[in-house]
């Protein structure tokens, strides 16, 4: 599933976040990247060693835990600490599969990727090219999101980064490893949870959207952890 999450940040937070941003440091991005997706990374982060670093991470999972479309999609687990990329003159990231464990840095503990998340930093009229490129089991799907906006796609997908021939693209991604660990199960639950929303809003709460409701909660217990 891949699913388009508005407004994360306000306009205001995106243009707050990016003056730290675009006044901090940044290093080449193929330093951390995996040998095999070093060679096809062509990209700047943000310096994770800058002082700035820890407060826009922080900030990015902050706006994220507050949004109950991000909780109901991902059933998040742990979140990995957000980093941000920039891509600029011509830079891509070609296709690519993301590691399936990463170490978080803030406690040195392994997770695994279940849920890949970006939040686009820029608005999509400043740049060309650029789009995030996702493939899954019903093709390819081009993403490129107002700034502010995050598209939460599994990690499991090939995916990768149109070249960007002008402008600047900003963004912060991020891994995410859910209660629910099996794509499917993870989508199932979202689709329930958000009928039931619908039907809660259009009936209020009858004693078949409580049995439903206790059926949402009984499933999370079946394939949580
Ligand atoms: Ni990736």
């Amino acid at each position: 599933m891949m699913l388009h999450i508005p407004e994360v940040l306000s306009k205001q937070d995106v243009i707050t976040l990016r003056d730290t941003l675009d006044a901090g440091a940044w290093v080449d991005g193929s330093a951390t990247a995996g040998p095999l997706a070093a060679e096809v990374k062509c990209n700047e982060q943000f310096s994770t060693a800058s002082a700035q670093y820890l407060g826009l991470s922080q900030a990015i999972v902050a706006a994220l835990e507050r949004h109950p479309l991000f909780l109901s999609a991902a059933l998040p687990d742990r979140i990995l600490p957000p980093m941000f990329n920039r891509y600029a003159d011509g830079g891509t990231y070609g296709n690519h599969v993301d590691n399936a464990i990463q170490m978080d840095r803030n406690t040195g503990e392994r997770l695994r990727t279940d849920v890949s998340v970006t939040v686009f930093l820029s608005e999509p009229e400043g740049y060309e090219g650029g789009e995030l490129i996702v493939e899954d089991t019903y093709g390819s799907h081009e993403v490129k999101l107002p700034a502010g906006d995050a598209i939460v796609y599994p990690s499991s997908s090939l995916h990768r980064v149109a070249p960007v021939t002008s402008g600047v693209r900003v963004a912060s991604f991020l891994w995410v490893q859910s209660l629910v660990r099996d794509a499917w199960q993870r989508n199932m639950l979202f689709e329930l949870d958000m009928t039931l929303l619908k039907l809660r809003a259009q009936v209020g709460n009858n004693a078949e959207i409580v049995a439903l409701t206790g059926h949402y909660h009984n499933l999370l217990r079946q394939w949580g952890k």
